[in-house]
C-alpha cells in the first residue's frame, strides 16, 4: 500500500491590523506592511531576479538588513545582491548559492524587529536522461510496473504515461495504475491490447514546463500461461499533512484475477468528504481536519487470497494567535507584563526577542510559560519585543514597542481656576506629565500644606477640602519633582454661593371635571449633593397619603430633579389650593397651584313667590353657583297636599334659560296651596334644588270642569252620602260650610259630610 501526502502550497495571508498610522510627528519604532512570503522562482525565468519582499513603517523611516539561514547577508560582499526599499534582490538566482529562509529586519532608532522565515525554493524540470530503454515482456495476465526515473525537480511534478504516441495517454482504471508518489506505471494484469511503447510525461507544478522519458517497449512472452496470483506493493505507513489541505492516499496491487480494493478506517469510519477515486486505488480527503487523522486501511482482495496495509494520517496546524502584545508605554519603575498564546498543533513554544535578538529570563527580566515579566522597568528595556509562537511546521510573530517615558514634570495648563462652592468639599488635582512619576508636594504660600482632619492629600496626588469656609480662599501650589526635573502649578480657590433650589409646581392652574383625575407635579431644582424631601399641602393642611389613598396618589421620581405627583378622582371639595414644599438641609420653598373642579351648578337662592293668580304664580329666585360651567336651564318644581311630592310645573317661558332669574308657573290648580323650588342645570349635570319657597294658596275659581257621577244615598240616619269623582289634580268648592267634616280629601273617593 502507498500513501501519499499531496503538498498543497500554503498561502498564508496575513492581516495586518495596525492601529492607524500616529500623526507625522510622533516617532515610534518599526512595523511591518509587508513580510516575505514563500517564494518558488522559476529558473528558466527570463527576468533571473528572485525577490523577497519586505515594507516597514516607522518614524524615523526604518533601515533593512536580510539574514539567510539565520547568517546576516552582507549585501556588499555579493555583487548579485541588492536591497532596494526593504526588499531583497538576488540577481542570476540559482538553488545552489541561493536556496534558503530568508528573514528581513528593520531598525530605527527606537529598534529592531525580524520578520517571519520566508523559503526561496526554485523550480525546475530537468531532462530525462538520455539512455535507450530496454523492453518489458511479460506473460499475458501477469501483473507489470513499469519505472519512470523521473529526472530532476522542484518543486512537485505530475506523471501521466503516453501510449504509442503522444497525445494519446494511459487511462487509469482498475487494471492500470500511476502513483503520483513514484511516477510508476502498474498493470495489475497484462493483456494484449496492452502491448505498445510506453512513455512517462513528466509537468512541473510550478513552472508547467513538461519532459518526456525514452518510451519503454512492452511485449508479450508466448512460453505458457501465467498462473493465479496476488502481489501487493509496498507503501510509505505514515502520512503528514497541513489542516485544511486535500490528502491523497493511493492504494494498489498486482494480479490475476484483478483485485478489489477496498478502504476502511480503524477505529471510525471514512470521513463523509472523502472521495474514490481511479478505481478505488486513491481515497481523496479534501479539507483535513484535526479529527481525520487516523490510521486507514485498504484491502486488496482476489480469488487467490487478500493482502491488507495500514497507513496513519497525521495532521497539523502552524501556530494561530490567540493573545498578541500591543505597544505599551509606561513610567520607568512600572511592572510589564506581557501575555502572548497561540493555538496549533503540536501546541506551539514560546521565545522572546528584543530588537531582534533573543530575551531570557535575567536579571529583572522573567519568561514564565511564554509570557515576559520585566520587574521595575528602566529606560534601557524600551525597545521592540517580538513573542514567537512556533512548532515544528511554522512560526508567527507579535510584535510590539515598549516606550519608558522620559520626561520632567510639565503641568499643563497652568495656573487653574477651581471655583468651588461654599461650605462644599473641595478636590484640587494635581496631573502633571512626567515621567518617572514625581514626588508631589502642595504649597500654600511658602508653606509645605500639613493634611489634617479637613484637608487631605489623596494618594492620587488630589487635595481635597472637607466643609470648605471662605478662609480656604486663595492660591495653592503643587510642586512636582523627578530625577529630570521639576515643575509648580498654581490653583486658584474661589467659592461661589451654594444655588438656591427652585420648585415649580404643575399646571399652575387647572379645570377638570367631577369624576376625572389630575397629575400635579412638583419640580424641585437643587442642588445635586443634597436630599430633597417633599410634602403637599390642600388649603393650607398636610395631605396624608395614607388617609386619603383612595383620592390622593404620590410618587416620586428622579434623583437630582424630584417630582411628586397627586392624583385625584376628583370630588367638588377638592377644589381648591395645593401647595408642594421641597426642603433641603439649606432650604426650603413653597409653590401653590389651584384646582378648579367643573361639576353640575349648586343650588340657586332662595325662590320668592311674587304673585299669584288662581292658575299662576310668578316665582323669581337669585343664581347658585355655577361650578366652571354655566347654567343652561332652571327647572321649576311645585308641591301640594294633591300632587305625589315634588312635580315640575310648565313655565312662562318654557324652558327657562340660565340667563333668567324669575319665571311663571302656569296650569296650576285654583285653591291649592302650593311649595315652590327651583333646580339648576349645566353640561355636567344637575344641581341640587334650592330650598322651597314658603307655602301660598292660588286664588279660587269656577270648576271649570264638573264633577261626574254624582251620587247618593245609603246613609245612616240624618246622614246624606253624596258621592262624586273628580279627575286628577282638580279641586273644587264642594261644601263651604261644612269643610270641618271634610274628610279622606283624595283625587276621587268619598266625601263624607
Ligand atoms: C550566473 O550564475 C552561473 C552559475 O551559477 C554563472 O555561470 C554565470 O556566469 C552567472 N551569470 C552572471 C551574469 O553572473
Ligand atoms: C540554508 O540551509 C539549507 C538547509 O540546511 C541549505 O540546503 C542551504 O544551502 C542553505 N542556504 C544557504 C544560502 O546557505
Ligand atoms: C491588543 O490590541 C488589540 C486591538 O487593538 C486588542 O484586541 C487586544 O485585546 C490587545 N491586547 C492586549 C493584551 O491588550
Ligand atoms: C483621586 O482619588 C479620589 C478618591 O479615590 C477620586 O475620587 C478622584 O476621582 C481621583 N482623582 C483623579 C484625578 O484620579
Ligand atoms: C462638616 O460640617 C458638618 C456640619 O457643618 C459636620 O457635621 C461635620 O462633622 C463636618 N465634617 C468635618 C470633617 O469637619
Ligand atoms: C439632572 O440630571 C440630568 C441627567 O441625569 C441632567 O441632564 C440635568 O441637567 C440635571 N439637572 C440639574 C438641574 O442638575
Ligand atoms: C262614572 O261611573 C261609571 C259607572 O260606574 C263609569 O263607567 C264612568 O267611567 C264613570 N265616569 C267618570 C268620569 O269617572
Amino acid at each position: 500500500m502507498k500513501m501519499i501526502g499531496v503538498l498543497v502550497i500554503l498561502v498564508i495571508i496575513l492581516v495586518f491590523t495596525s492601529p492607524p498610522p500616529p500623526p507625522e510627528s510622533e516617532e515610534f519604532g518599526p512595523v511591518f506592511v509587508r513580510e516575505p512570503d514563500d517564494v518558488v522562482f522559476p529558473l528558466d525565468s527570463d527576468e533571473k531576479k528572485a525577490v523577497m519582499h519586505c515594507e516597514a513603517r516607522g518614524n524615523p523611516p526604518p533601515t533593512y538588513s536580510w539574514y539567510i539561514n539565520g547568517t546576516e547577508v552582507d549585501a556588499e560582499a555579493d555583487y548579485r545582491y541588492s536591497v532596494i526599499d526593504g526588499n531583497f534582490i538576488i540577481t542570476n538566482a540559482s538553488e545552489i548559492t541561493d536556496y534558503g529562509k530568508y528573514q528581513c529586519q528593520a531598525e530605527n532608532s527606537f529598534g529592531t524587529i525580524l520578520s517571519r522565515d520566508a523559503l526561496l525554493q526554485f523550480a525546475y524540470l530537468g531532462a530525462f536522461s538520455g539512455k535507450t530503454r530496454g523492453g518489458v515482456s511479460v506473460r499475458e495476465g501477469q501483473g507489470v510496473v513499469l519505472m519512470c526515473t523521473p529526472p530532476p525537480h522542484s518543486p512537485e511534478i505530475i506523471y501521466s504515461w503516453v501510449f504509442n504516441e503522444f497525445p494519446s495517454f494511459v487511462a487509469e482504471d482498475s487494471r492500470r495504475f500511476i502513483s503520483q508518489d513514484t511516477g510508476n506505471l502498474y498493470i495489475s494484469k497484462v493483456q494484449p491490447s496492452d502491448v505498445g511503447s510506453y512513455i512517462c510525461l513528466v509537468k512541473n507544478t510550478v513552472t508547467n514546463a513538461r519532459v518526456l522519458s525514452p518510451p519503454t517497449p512492452l511485449t508479450l512472452k508466448t512460453d505458457g500461461e501465467a498462473l493465479r496470483f496476488i502481489a501487493p506493493l509496498h507503501f510509505p505507513t505514515s502520512v503528514l499533512a497541513a489542516r485544511g489541505v486535500t490528502v491523497r492516499l493511493e492504494c494498489f496491487a498486482l494480479g490475476n484475477p484483478v483485485p478489489t480494493i477496498t478502504w476502511r478506517k480503524i477505529n471510525g469510519n471514512i470521513p463523509k468528504k472523502a472521495r474514490l477515486r481511479k478505481s478505488q486505488a486513491v481515497l481523496e480527503i479534501p479539507t483535513i481536519q484535526l479529527e481525520d487523522s487516523g490510521t486507514y486501511e485498504c484491502k486488496a482482495e482476489n480469488p487467490r487470497g487478500g493482502t491488507a496495509f495500514k497507513g496513519h494520517l497525521q495532521v497539523y496546524t502552524l501556530p494561530q494567535w490567540v493573545k498578541m502584545i500591543n505597544d505599551t508605554q509606561m513610567d520607568s519603575g512600572e511592572k510589564l507584563q506581557w501575555e502572548c498564546k497561540a493555538t496549533g498543533r503540536p501546541r506551539p513554544t514560546y521565545r522572546w526577542l528584543r530588537n531582534g535578538l533573543p530575551l531570557k529570563s535575567q536579571g529583572h527580566v522573567e519568561i514564565v510559560n511564554g509570557d515576559l515579566i520585566v520587574h521595575k522597568v528602566q529606560q534601557t528595556d524600551s525597545g521592540m519585543y517580538q513573542c514567537v509562537a512556533e512548532n515544528k511546521y511554522g512560526a508567527i510573530y507579535s510584535n510590539a514597542e515598549l516606550k519608558i517615558l522620559a520626561s520632567a514634570p510639565v503641568f499643563v495648563p497652568n495656573p487653574i481656576r477651581v471655583i468651588a462652592t461654599l461650605g462644599k468639599d473641595v478636590s484640587i488635582e494635581c496631573k502633571p506629565r512626567a515621567s518617572p512619576k514625581p514626588r508631589i508636594i502642595w504649597k500654600r504660600g511658602d508653606r509645605r500644606i500639613q493634611p489634617n482632619k479637613r484637608i487631605m492629600l489623596l494618594r492620587n496626588n488630589t487635595l481635597r477640602i472637607v466643609n470648605s469656609s471662605r478662609a480656604d480662599e486663595g492660591s495653592y501650589v503643587c510642586r512636582a519633582e523627578n530625577q529630570l526635573g521639576s515643575a509648580e502649578m498654581t490653583a486658584i480657590l474661589s467659592f461661589v454661593l451654594p444655588e438656591a433650589m427652585r420648585v415649580e409646581l404643575s399646571p399652575i392652574r387647572v379645570e377638570v371635571t367631577v369624576g376625572e383625575s389630575v397629575v400635579l407635579s412638583c419640580k424641585a431644582t437643587h442642588d445635586t449633593s443634597l436630599d430633597v424631601a417633599f410634602q403637599w399641602f390642600f388649603n393650607q393642611k398636610p395631605i396624608n397619603f395614607q388617609q386619603d389613598g383612595g383620592h390622593f396618589e404620590y410618587i416620586q421620581t428622579h434623583i437630582n430633579v424630584s417630582e411628586t405627583s397627586v392624583i385625584l378622582s376628583i370630588l367638588l371639595k377638592h377644589a381648591g389650593k395645593y401647595g408642594c414644599r421641597a426642603q433641603t438641609s439649606a432650604d426650603t420653598v413653597f409653590a401653590e397651584a389651584e384646582l378648579l373642579v367643573r361639576g353640575p351648578p349648586g343650588p340657586p337662592g332662595v325662590v320668592i313667590v311674587e304673585e299669584i293668580t288662581d292658575a299662576t304664580a310668578t316665582l323669581s329666585w337669585t343664581r347658585g353657583l355655577d361650578n366652571h360651567s354655566p347654567i343652561s336651564t332652571y327647572n321649576l318644581q311645585a308641591r301640594s297636599p294633591f300632587s305625589l311630592g315634588w312635580q315640575t310645573v310648565k313655565t312662562d317661558p318654557e324652558p327657562v334659560t340660565g340667563d333668567m332669574e324669575s319665571a311663571i308657573a302656569v296650569e296650576l290648580n285654583p285653591w291649592v296651596e302650593y311649595e315652590f323650588r327651583v333646580v339648576a342645570s349645566n353640561a355636567i349635570g344637575t344641581g341640587d334644588p334650592s330650598a322651597p319657597s314658603r307655602g301660598v294658596r292660588t286664588k279660587e275659581a269656577v270648576p271649570s270642569v264638573a264633577p261626574v257621577n254624582v251620587s247618593g244615598g245609603n246613609g245612616r240616619r240624618h246622614e246624606l252620602v253624596i258621592s262624586w269623582e273628580v279627575g286628577p289634580l282638580q279641586a273644587f268648592l264642594c261644601s263651604k260650610t261644612k269643610t270641618t267634616n271634610l274628610q279622606k280629601p283624595s283625587g276621587s273617593g268619598v266625601w263624607i259630610i
